[in-house]
C-alpha cells in the first residue's frame, strides 16, 4: 500500500465505525499556554475531555500533523540518529469521548492491523500500565494475540500525559518486532530500531493540575496516537522510515537538484 492509501484506509476503518473524520489541527496550538507546538492529536479535543467543551460527534478520527521538539515530548536528540523518530510527523487517532473504552480500542486496533492490514500477529506486542489488569485482560480474551506477548510496563512508558498538566491516564501501547528471528521480546520499549512503538492507545481518566495532582475527570475517554511514517514503513517492508514513499520522492527529489546521489550509511 502507498501511504496515501494506508492513511486512508485508517481513516475509512474508523468511519465505518461511527467516527467523525476532523481535520488536523494547527501545529501551533490555540488557547493553550502550556504547549508551543500541537504535539499530540488529542490536543484539539482537550476541552472536551476535561469536560469543559463539546463537540456534535462523540467518535473522531484523524491525521494530525505534530511537531515534538520541546516540552514533555521532545524527539529533537534522536533525529537524524534514528531511523524512526521525526520532530514534525503524522499522527493518525481515533477517539472517544466518554463513549467507547478499553474494550473497543484494544479490539478495532488488533482487527486493523491484523484483518484489515494483515501485519503478522506474530510480531505484534501489547504493553499494558504495571497496575491495569483490565487491559491485560481485554488483550488476552478479545484478541488472539500470544499471551506472552503482554507486557507490563510503568509510569515511563504506559502512563501517558500531554504536558506537565492536563488530561492523561494508562496506555497500552503496540510494538511491531522487525528482528530476523523473532526474538524482540526483550527489545520492547529498550530504544532499538528493531523493536518499534507504533500505536499508543490512552485511557484517559484523569487531569493533572499545576500543584501535580491527578483528579478523575466526569468521563473516561480513549486516545489513540498511531506514528504514521512508522506504520508505512512497517507495511512497505523498510528498515527505516525514510525509505517509504513519505520521504523518498523528496529525498530523491534534493538528490537530483545537489547533483549527489542519496547514500544509506
Ligand atoms: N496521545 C497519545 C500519544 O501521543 C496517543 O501517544
Amino acid at each position: 500500500m502507498t501511504s496515501t492509501e494506508i492513511r486512508n484506509s485508517f481513516l475509512k476503518y474508523f468511519e465505518e465505525r461511527g467516527h467523525k473524520i476532523v481535520p488536523s489541527a494547527s501545529v501551533i496550538p490555540y488557547d493553550d499556554p502550556t504547549l508551543l507546538f500541537t504535539n499530540a492529536g488529542m490536543n484539539q479535543f482537550k476541552d472536551v475531555f476535561l469536560g469543559t467543551g463539546k463537540r456534535e460527534y462523540n467518535r473522531a478520527a484523524d491525521s494530525q500533523k505534530c511537531i515534538r521538539v520541546s516540552g514533555k515530548h521532545n524527539d529533537l536528540e534522536e533525529v537524524g540518529r534514528d531511523t524512526y523518530h521525526h520532530t514534525f510527523f503524522e499522527m493518525l487517532g481515533n477517539w472517544s469521548f466518554g463513549d467507547y473504552y478499553k474494550k473497543e480500542a484494544i479490539e478495532w486496533a488488533w482487527e486493523l492491523l491484523t484483518k484489515v492490514w494483515g501485519l503478522d500477529k506474530k510480531r505484534l506486542y501489547a504493553t499494558v500500565y504495571e497496575s491495569d489488569d483490565e487491559a491485560e485482560e481485554l488483550w488476552k480474551k478479545m484478541t488472539d494475540i500470544e499471551p506472552s506477548h503482554v507486557l507490563r510496563f510503568g509510569k515511563k512508558d504506559n502512563f501517558w500525559e500531554m504536558g506537565e498538566t492536563g488530561p492523561c491516564g494508562p496506555c497500552s501501547e503496540i510494538h511491531v518486532d522487525l528482528t530476523d528471528d523473532f526474538s524482540g521480546s526483550k527489545l520492547v520499549n529498550a530504544g532499538d530500531p528493531r523493536v518499534m512503538e507504533i500505536w499508543n492507545l490512552v485511557f484517559i481518566q484523569y487531569n493533572r493540575d499545576d500543584q501535580g495532582t491527578l483528579t478523575p475527570l466526569p468521563a473516561k475517554h480513549v486516545d489513540t496516537g498511531m506514528g504514521f511514517e512508522r506504520i508505512c514503513a512497517v507495511m512497505q517492508g523498510k528498515k527505516s522510515n525514510y525509505d517509504t514513499d513519505v520521504f523518498m520522492p523528496i529525498i530523491n527529489r534534493i538528490s537530483e537538484i545537489a547533483g549527489q546521489p542519496y547514500k544509506a550509511q
